[in-house]
């Protein structure tokens, strides 16, 4: 085991027993991550749901299956990425979280980046273009397919695979066409840099 692992590993002991904000009342489990360490895409959702609150990993339930069918026929591989959310536990009744509760947990989140030092950061969804990137302004709609460089780190914020639920069509410009066009312009980039 590395250095880097055994860092993260200590790190979740940490968030497995944590009790800084109300969310850990009502969590069954702490959700960490999932992925590789040393991946070069590092994935940031909003909170885990039922489904990942029962087993313990992010992106399990409807949401993250579909992330996930569109990465693997992209021919992302588990190497390639690292996932977490803004919160480690659920929120009750899968609200978003408050921004105690991800003023809470950042330090985790924040340490899991350092450690695993990817080489991209994609935001997927609001909540998590809102933890990193302090425009009010500025929307999932029109800062989806951009890079933020912000203190040494590349941001490319996506939409929610939740969003992508509601909209089936792959026509251009359409939801679904614009996610797999994003995915794709992540997998290159990673390559160029
Ligand atoms: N599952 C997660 O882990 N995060 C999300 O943002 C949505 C579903």
């Amino acid at each position: 085991m590395t250095n880097t692992q055994k860092q993260l590993e200590e790190l979740q002991k940490e968030a497995n027993i944590c009790t800084q904000c109300s969310l850990c009342q009502d969590r069954n489990k702490v959700v960490f991550f999932d992925g590789s360490s040393t991946a070069p895409i590092f994935f940031i959702g909003e909170a885990p749901g039922k489904n990942e609150d029962e087993i313990g990993i992010p992106f399990i339930g409807r949401a993250g299956q579909l992330l996930r069918k569109f990465l693997f026929e992209l021919g992302y591989t588990k190497d390639d990425f690292y996932i977490a959310n803004t919160v480690k536990c659920r929120p009750p009744k899968n609200r978003k979280p408050a921004l105690e509760e991800k003023n809470a947990c950042k330090r985790f989140l924040d340490k899991q980046i350092e450690l695993v030092n990817p080489k991209i950061i994609v935001l997927v969804g609001s909540t998590a273009l809102e933890s990193f990137i302090s425009d009010k302004k500025l929307t999932i709609t029109k800062a989806r397919g951009k890079i933020f460089e912000i203190n040494n780190r590349r941001y490319y914020p996506i939409f929610h695979p939740s969003y992508l639920l509601r909209y089936h069509s792959l026509e251009p410009g359409k939801p679904r066409y614009l996610f797999k066009e994003d995915l794709i312009k992540i997998k290159n980039l990673v390559n160029k840099y």
